[in-house]
C-alpha cells in the first residue's frame, strides 16, 4: 500500500479546510508543518482531523528530550496521529518522541535524509545510515527519505526494513511517482496538489500510484 499524504503548507485557515476537504477522497492522510499552524494556529489540526484522515505534524523536533516530550504532548493534544523528528539530537531525543507518540497510540517518524540540494552538506557521510540505526534503536515508526534521490531511498530500504518510508519531493522538487511509488509506503505532496488550479484533480492523478 502506498498512500498519498497531502502537504498541506497553505497559510490560510479557509484555504486549508478547502483544499483538505476537496481531496479528502483522493489521499490517505494528511501532513501540516509550520506554515500553516503558525498562520492559522495549531486549533487547525483538530479542524482538519474531523475528516477522519490521519494527520502528521511536520515540525522535525529536534530539541532535548524534555522539550521534545513537551512538544509532542502538545501536537498529540491537538488531534495529530503522527509526529516527524529530527534524529540529529540523538537517540534519547528521538526516544522522547517515540514515547509521547506511543502513549498517546501514534507514530513518530524520523527524518533520515531531506529532499532538497543543500541538503547533501549534512545528511551524507553515513549520516542517514546511522539515523536509521537510532530509529531501530528507539522504536520509531519510520523515516523521512529524499523522492527526488530514489537511490538512497533504496539503500535505506534496505537498513530499516518493513518500519515505514514517507517520502517527500514528489513534483514540484522534481521526484517521479512512477519511481518512487513501488520503492516507499507514502508518497508526500504539497505543492503540486494544493498548487493546482483543481487540487482534487491534481491529488487524483496520483491514483494509479496508491497501490
Ligand atoms: O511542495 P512540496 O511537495 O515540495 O512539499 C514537500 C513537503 O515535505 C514540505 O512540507 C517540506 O517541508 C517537506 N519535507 C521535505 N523534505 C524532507 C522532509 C520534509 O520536502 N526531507
Amino acid at each position: 500500500m502506498t498512500d498519498l499524504v497531502l502537504s498541506l503548507d497553505v497559510t490560510g485557515r479557509k484555504e486549508a479546510l478547502r483544499i483538505a476537504g476537496a481531496c479528502a477522497p483522493e489521499i490517505d492522510a494528511i501532513k501540516i508543518g509550520y506554515p500553516l499552524a503558525l498562520a492559522a494556529g495549531l486549533g487547525i489540526a483538530g479542524e482538519l482531523a474531523e475528516l477522519g484522515l490521519p494527520l502528521i505534524a511536520d515540525f522535525k523536533v529536534a530539541d532535548i528530550p524534555n522539550t521534545n516530550t513537551l512538544i509532542c504532548e502538545q501536537v498529540f493534544a491537538a488531534g495529530f496521529s503522527a509526529v516527524i523528528a529530527q534524529g540529529f539530537p540523538g537517540p534519547d531525543s528521538v526516544t522522547a518522541c517515540v514515547e509521547a507518540a506511543h502513549a498517546h497510540g501514534g507514530e513518530c517518524y524520523v527524518v533520515a535524509e531531506m529532499s532538497h540540494p543543500g541538503a547533501l552538506t549534512f545528511f551524507s557521510a553515513g549520516v542517514p545510515e546511522r539515523l536509521c540505526e537510532i530509529v531501530a534503536e528507539t522504536g520509531a515508526d519510520g523515516i523521512i527519505a529524499p523522492a527526488t534521490r530514489p537511490e538512497r531511498v533504496r539503500a535505506l530500504r534496505a537498513l530499516i526494513g518493513k518500519k515505514k518510508i514517507l517520502s517527500p519531493g514528489i513534483g514540484a522538487q522534481g521526484g517521479d511517482p512512477a519511481e518512487i511509488a513501488p520503492l516507499v509506503d507514502g508518497m508526500i505532496v504539497g505543492r503540486a496538489i494544493y498548487g493546482a488550479a483543481d487540487a482534487a484533480a491534481a491529488a487524483r492523478a496520483y491514483a494509479p500510484y496508491r497501490r
